[in-house]
């Protein structure tokens, strides 16, 4: 069996969680409840990219820039700063209001050779297409599909109601408000941010990645001023 390329994410204690890294090329979602840290993650992500002389691109579909820019000073990310250094790129949008949404997000790609994509977050491209879950399914394929090829290790989240749920093989809780991405995903993390992570009160867990053995249950986390760490 030929060895899995990985991307690591180099954020501090998860790569040992997954096997040195993401999958290159693949799709992954992190998923959690309101303030679990879900775009502290993605941010981070793409930082530590830049840092290894990778380019990233974060697409927005909600959150407004400066508000975004805003939250990451809070860690001393200067993202203002990677944008003009065209190292670090972002592209909000209503998804609504863009009707050539793939083929923008693919000039930015393509002209700046980025190969780490953030989405923050899918649950609004889902909405897009109203509660039509077979054109959700096919939307979401064709954009996994497009990023994919085009070079790209994407992390997605998926923000959804309340804490995540910790068993899914019984069909008990849903880990995006469509119900559909979870089961396009190559990676599912979830982060929580109540009661379980023991030490801290967060933590992170890795349910399901393709072609890894990862750690099976959940795992304490922090969010400090500093960013995400997990915690041994
Ligand atoms: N400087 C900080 N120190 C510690 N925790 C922080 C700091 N800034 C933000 N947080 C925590 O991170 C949470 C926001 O994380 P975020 O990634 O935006 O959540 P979401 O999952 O909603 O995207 C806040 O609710 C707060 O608990
Ligand atoms: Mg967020």
């Amino acid at each position: 069996m030929g060895k899995v390329e990985r991307v690591a994410t180099n954020i501090p204690g998860f790569d040992k969680m997954i096997d040195g890294g993401f999958v290159k090329n693949s799709l992954n979602l992190v998923s959690g409840g309101p303030g679990t840290g879900k775009t502290i993650f993605a941010m981070q992500f793409l930082l530590e990219g830049v840092k290894v002389g990778q380019k990233g691109l974060f697409i927005s579909f909600e959150e407004e820039f400066d508000n975004l820019m805003g939250d990451a000073m809070v860690f001393g990310w200067d993202f203002r700063k990677l944008e003009k250094q065209e190292k670090c790129f972002f592209f909000t949008c209503k998804p609504m209001e863009e009707p050539n949404l793939q083929m923008k997000i693919s000039e930015i790609i393509k002209g700046n050779k980025i190969t780490r994509v953030v989405i923050d977050s899918i649950s609004v491209f889902a909405m897009m297409f109203k509660e039509d879950a077979y054109r959700i399914r096919k939307e979401f394929y064709k954009l996994a599909d497009f990023l994919k090829k085009m070079g790209c290790t994407v992390l997605l989240t998926s923000e959804i109601p309340g804490e995540a749920p910790l068993d899914i093989s019984s069909g008990g809780g849903s880990l995006s408000r469509d119900g559909i991405i979870e089961f396009i995903a190559d990676s599912i993390i979830t982060v929580h941010n109540s009661g379980i992570g023991g030490e801290g009160d967060r933590a992170i867990r890795v349910l399901k990645m393709r072609r890894t053995d990862h750690t099976k249950g959940p795992v304490p986390m922090n969010i400090t001023k500093k960013g995400m760490q997990i915690l041994d």
